[in-house]
Formats: C-alpha cells, structure tokens, sequence
C-alpha cells in the first residue's frame, strides 16, 4: 500500500464476488472484434486469449493492454496453452478457416471439424462448469459437434442467426425509416443459405410490421418481404466479397450474447440450440436457431414463437440440410 493510506484500521472487505472471465479462441478477425467490444463493455474481469499462431496472439494480447486507459480495468492474458483459459465462465469460439469469396459456409465443415475436436476438450478440461458459445462456421454443425463433448446442451450454444437477425432488423429499418431497435424480427434455422424470415411475427414498436405497413400507406409486396430476407442471406458473401471477411457486425452481435449471459440478462436472442422434437423436426440431433431465452446458466428456455405452416416447412427444411451434412460425419 505504498500509494495509499488507509483510512480505517478494519481489514479489507474479503473478496466475495465472482471473479467472472471469459475466453476467446481464435484471435482473427472475428475473435479480436469480440475481444474489443467485450472490454468496451466492461463485462468481466478477466479475459483470456488463444491461438496456435503464438505471434499474433502475443500482439493482440499486448495492443489490447495498452488500451488500458482507455477501458474499464480488465485483466487480459494470452496463451497457445489451453491452461490459460482455466476457471472461464465463458468460452467463445472463433478458430478456424472462413470462407474464401462465393465460398458456402457449410463448405468449410472439413477444414474445420478437426480442429474443434481437439480445441472443445481443452476447453471443458478447465473449465468444466463454463458455457460454450460457438461462432465458426458452419457454426450450426460446429455447435452440435461441441456438443458431443459430453456437455449438457443448455451450456451449449451457436451465435446461430443473431447475427442474421440483425441484419434483418437493419433492413426492415431502413425500409420503414425507424430505429433497428425498435424493429423485433427474426431469422431462424441455418446460419446460412437454408434460413427462415419470420415475417409472421415481426412487430415495429410493438405494432405487427404488417399492418404497420398498411396504416403508413407503405407499399410492399410479398416479393418486397422476400428480397429483404435475400439481401439478409446475401449479406455475408457481398461483405466478404469487399473486405474479404466479415467482423464488426459478428463482434457485437457474439458480445451482446455474452453480456445478456454472462449479466444473467434472461434476454431472448435467436440462437443455435438443439432443436430436436421443436416443430416435428425429428430426424436426428440437430442445432439450429430458435428464440431462446439466455442467462448465466446458458439456455434457460426456448420461446414457444408461433410459426405459420410456410415457415414451420421451411424449418423442417434447414433441419434437413444441416443433418444431411451431420450425417456423413459418423459422430
Ligand atoms: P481468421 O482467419 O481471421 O482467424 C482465424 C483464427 O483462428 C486465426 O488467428 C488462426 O490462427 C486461428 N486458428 C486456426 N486454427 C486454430 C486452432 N486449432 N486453435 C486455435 N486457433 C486456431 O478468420 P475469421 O475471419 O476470424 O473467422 C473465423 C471463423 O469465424 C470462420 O470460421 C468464419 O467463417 C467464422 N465466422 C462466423 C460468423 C457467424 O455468424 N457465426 C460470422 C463471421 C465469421
Ligand atoms: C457471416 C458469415 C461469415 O458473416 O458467417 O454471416
């Protein structure tokens, strides 16, 4: 205590709060968008990182604390060892290959399957009691992969179609020249080409979109609705077309996940979780997303959001193309 004087002779307050950290994996792109925007938040206090690429990481590490007068006081550390992810509340995982330009996501299962067979169990080996949340692609496949490590399935979890709900919440926004905030819409199913707008249950202010439109004299058609699903579906491959990947909107959309988890915030986020037995999807073990309800515990439900027969198929059918790809997996 050189630089203080103590003001009263009673011991310090023993510790008593959680000392709350997350991990990344994965120090790319997508891995250092989350890192930043999870320091900005003040989220925990601690935050580890890991990488097989030992210089890159011990860069990112460094030019993340010399950020420190700028943030809220976050403990960061960096390792190719997975010890230094020991005692994490929450394990975000962004490692492996993306796609290259017109590259599908489920394209690159091969590339990076056995990779997260090695990366999961490190991280359930110190970290028994964290919750996964799963971010490469085809992060629906990937998240049922994690899953097969042994973890219960409410401590598992794809960012799925948060990211494509925001995107979606965007574009009708911007159509209708309100807040995206204020715009409650989903994308649900495959993190990918397979997704469902629901167009049924999409409200602006509380107000169902569609006959919001209609009191606003706002002109659309069912083809208007459907080209501003297709952009939400296009969105990644223009992205990476021009800058060569996609990170910002990924960063927020994973360090909103881990704030409603991590600050118990019992938010519902369209999310991938085991679907089995939702909507007659029945084929087979298989991760898509839905609304689910988050909280320190992981998935505390899932919410019983009504689908129309239209959409309730086209779920059935992301269901289907994920478990065609699982299938061949053997696992
Ligand atoms: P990147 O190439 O910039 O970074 C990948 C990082 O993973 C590299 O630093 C690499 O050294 C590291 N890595 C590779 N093998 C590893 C291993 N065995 N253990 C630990 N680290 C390892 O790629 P980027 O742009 O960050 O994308 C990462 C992943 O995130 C890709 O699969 C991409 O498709 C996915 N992604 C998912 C999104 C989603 O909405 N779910 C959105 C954007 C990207
Ligand atoms: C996305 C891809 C990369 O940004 O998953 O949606």
């Amino acid at each position: 205590q050189v630089f203080f004087k103590s003001i009263s002779n009673a011991d310090p307050p023993s510790q008593t709060n959680h000392h709350t950290k997350i991990s990344v994996i994965g120090v790319g792109n997508v891995g250092m968008a989350i890192a930043q925007t999870i320091l900005t938040q003040d989220l925990v206090d601690e935050l580890a990182l890991v990488d097989v690429n030992s210089d890159k990481l011990r860069g990112e590490m460094l030019d993340l604390q010399h950020a420190a007068a700028f943030l809220p006081r976050t403990k960061i550390v960096a390792s190719v060892d997975y010890t230094v992810t020991a005692g994490s509340d929450l394990c975000i995982v962004t490692a492996g290959a993306r796609q290259n330009p017109g590259e599908s996501r489920l394209n690159l299962l091969q590339r990076n399957l056995a990779m997260y067979k090695s990366i999961v169990p490190e991280l359930v080996k110190y970290s028994p009691e964290c919750i996964l949340l799963i971010v490469s692609n085809p992060v629906d496949v990937l998240t049922y992969v994690a899953w097969k490590s042994g973890f219960p399935v409410n401590r598992v979890i794809g960012s799925g179609t948060n990211l494509d709900s925001s995107r979606f919440r965007f574009l009708i926004a911007d159509h209708l020249d309100v807040n995206a905030q204020d715009v409650q819409a989903y994308i649900v199913g495959e993190h990918g080409d397979s997704s469902v707008a629901l167009w049924s249950s999409i409200s602006v202010g509380g107000i169902p979109v569609l006959s919001f439109l209609e009191r606003q004299q706002i002109a659309f058609e069912k083809d208007t609705l459907e080209k501003i699903h297709k952009q939400v579906v296009q969105s990644a491959y223009e992205v990476i077309n021009l800058k060569g990947y996609t990170s910002w909107a990924i960063g927020y959309s994973v360090a909103n996940l881990a704030f409603s988890i991590i600050r118990d915030q019992r938010r519902i986020h369209p999310v991938s979780i085991l679907v089995k037995g939702f909507y007659g999807i029945d084929g087979g073990d298989v991760f898509l997303s839905l609304p689910a309800q988050l909280g320190r515990s992981g998935v505390l439900g899932v919410t019983n959001v009504h689908l129309t027969d239209e959409e309730i198929q086209q779920l059935r059918n992301s269901a289907e193309t994920i478990l065609e790809v699982q299938n061949q997996l053997g696992i």
